[in-house]
């Protein structure tokens, strides 16, 4: 199948942060979500995705542990025909022997036509996508989560199940959102907040302790687009208020000292006990992986959506590499839908 060449531009090459996504931009991969979810629902359908991108191979480089993104990335490569290859461990790869990671990513570029990479250091994805815009071979990165600071393309599904979540009352638009847990160094959260100025009269509310506060970053960003946000420590009495409760886990990986043993979480967890107090077409989301923030129990009421998070994920990439490829129009305007 040709690859277009009557779209003057592509929305984006790299996936790098989330501030480089706009509300039709965001809009669109939504839609297309859904397009190719209806596909997936048939086996002409998955056929069909599966010739778009056989002729494409993928490097997954996750050097930092992951379950969800990596296998959504591997099964998001596998529905479009995309071989892949991966790293899971930077010592057996040659930065063992004193490669930088720079040139280790340039040698990958060799090879494939996308990288998906996971760091523990923030930051890397951009510099790799700076260094490949210089080189005759440039391949498209995309950032699946770099240290604390950034995660887009969970920020993109959650989007994605926020606006699923609330189809019938209008979307994204005009809901509260509440964020709980370690704002401060969870780059799921992070991501999402710097999302929140593409939508309509949001109201955030961060739900931490002090030492785990949403960083000035976001909310000096949040400010300067006047979107409204709140902090407390009390989720029981913002609760009923919320629209969504997004939670997540304390990321201790991220400790020097050891210093987030130090901080009582325990008022920030949601059990089958406070779920009377909130509203009754609310939506509990949380990235995954959980520790103890939402009891296994309400997993069991309808308003916990995070196991259709995580499954949007995998359709989200989808979603994502088709438009990395510029194929994305021959979902929405193919002919086998419904
Ligand atoms: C998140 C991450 O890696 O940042 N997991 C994920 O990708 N779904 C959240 C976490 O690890 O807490």
């Amino acid at each position: 199948m040709p690859e277009s060449s009557s779209r003057p531009e592509n929305e984006f090459f790299h996936v790098l942060k989330t501030q480089q996504f706009d509300r039709p931009l965001l809009d669109g991969l939504c839609e297309l979500t859904t397009a190719i979810r209806k596909f997936a629902k048939h086996k002409e359908g998955l056929l069909f995705l599966r010739s778009l991108l056989a002729h494409k191979r993928a490097m997954l480089y996750f050097t930092q542990p992951s379950t969800r993104t990596f296998l959504s990335f591997n099964n998001a490569c596998q529905i479009l025909g995309i071989q892949t290859s991966e790293i899971r461990d930077s010592s057996t790869s040659s930065e063992i022997k004193g490669e930088s990671l720079l040139d280790s990513l340039r040698t990958f570029s060799s090879y494939v036509d996308v990288i998906v990479m996971r760091t523990k250091e923030s930051g890397l994805a951009e510099s790799a996508a700076k260094l490949f815009d210089r080189t005759h071979r440039r391949v498209p990165i995309i950032n699946a989560g770099s240290g604390k600071d950034q995660h887009p393309t969970q920020a993109l599904l959650d989007i994605y199940t926020l606006e699923r979540s609330f189809q019938h009352r209008g979307g994204i638009d005009g809901k509260t959102i509440g964020m709980m847990g370690d704002l401060k160094r969870g780059r799921t959260v992070r991501s999402l907040g710097y999302l929140m100025k593409n939508y309509q009269d949001v109201k955030l509310v961060f739900i931490a302790p002090p030492a785990f506060r949403m960083e000035e970053d976001i909310k000096g960003h949040l400010r300067e687009c006047n979107i409204p946000y709140v902090e407390t420590e009390d989720m029981q009495s913002v609760l009923p208020e919320l629209d969504a409760i997004y939670i997540t886990r304390i990321q201790d990986e991220h400790d020097i000292a050891g210093e987030s043993s130090k901080v009582d979480t325990s008022q920030f967890k949601l059990g089958v006990k406070h779920l009377s107090s909130m509203k009754k077409d609310a939506v509990i989301m949380h990235p995954l992986p959980r520790r103890d923030e939402i009891h296994p129990d309400v997993d069991d009421d309808p308003r916990a959506k995070y196991w259709r998070q995580e499954r949007n994920g995998m359709w989200m990439r989808v979603a994502i590499l088709t438009k990395i490829f510029k194929i994305d129009h021959h979902i929405l305007h193919a002919n086998l839908l419904d």
